[in-house]
């Protein structure tokens, strides 16, 4: 997964432990606080992970609160982006003069339901290049690293159709006009990053 930073972007990952809830701040709390246990861990893990990376970055690691829309707040001059499964959560943070926007996440490395595929693929996106078995997955788990990166700035909801995604040159494009670029690894789990860099 390291091999997805830059000296631009941080980025790490962290197991889920029982007492993660705890690690959320007071002000993170009270925009989470209907969910479930499991889910209030999961953020916990991710913020504490999130608030390290800030740290090692030398910036003031602040709350993340939760927006009405799900998305995380970031403190000023930070941008990043959350995601968890059941047992690992992961974060990536960059100083927001350096990097426009970013979106991460993760995935088990196993193959998606013909179901769910058909509902994320299109004829537009091109998977050649990819082991086989995990494509589709690795298909959907970039979408929703690029809608991360997309939604604060277009504040737009976009289904999986709306995205097209060329994993072969590492490329993604919303309806919107949003354009990423993406990094991922298939090992031990999926991780997507999708980076939009500021217009030269
Ligand atoms: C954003 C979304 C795709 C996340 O998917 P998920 O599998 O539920 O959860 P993940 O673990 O991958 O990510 C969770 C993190 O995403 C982030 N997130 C949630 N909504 C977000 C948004 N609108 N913009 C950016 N980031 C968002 C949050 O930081 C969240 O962490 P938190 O719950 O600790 O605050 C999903 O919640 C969502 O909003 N879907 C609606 C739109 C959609 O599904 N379109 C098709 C996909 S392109």
């Amino acid at each position: 997964m390291q091999g997805l930073a830059s000296p631009r972007l941080r980025l790490g990952c962290r197991r889920i432990r029982a007492g993660d809830a705890g690690l959320l701040l007071p002000e993170e709390t009270a925009t989470i606080a209907a969910r479930q246990l499991s889910a209030r861990q999961a953020s916990g893990a991710a913020r504490a992970l999130a608030r390290d990376l800030m740290e090692e970055e030398g910036l003031e690691a602040g709350a993340i609160i939760r927006s009405a829309a799900g998305s995380p707040v970031w403190p000023a001059g930070v941008t990043g982006s959350l995601a968890h499964d059941d047992e690992m959560a992961v974060a990536v943070i960059a100083r927001r003069s350096d990097i426009l926007s970013v979106g991460i996440d993760v995935e088990p490395a196993a193959p998606l339901p013909d179901d769910v595929a058909a509902l994320v693929q299109t004829a537009a996106d091109v998977v050649t290049g990819t082991a086989r078995n995990l494509a589709t997955r690795l298909l959907f788990s970039a979408k929703e690293a690029v809608y991360k990166a997309c939604y604060p700035l277009h504040e737009t909801i976009l289904d999986y159709p709306d995205i097209r995604i060329d994993l072969t040159r590492g490329e993604a494009i919303t309806i919107t006009g949003f354009r990423a670029g993406l990094r991922f690894c298939l090992s031990p789990r999926i991780v997507v990053l999708a980076v939009a860099f500021h217009p030269a």
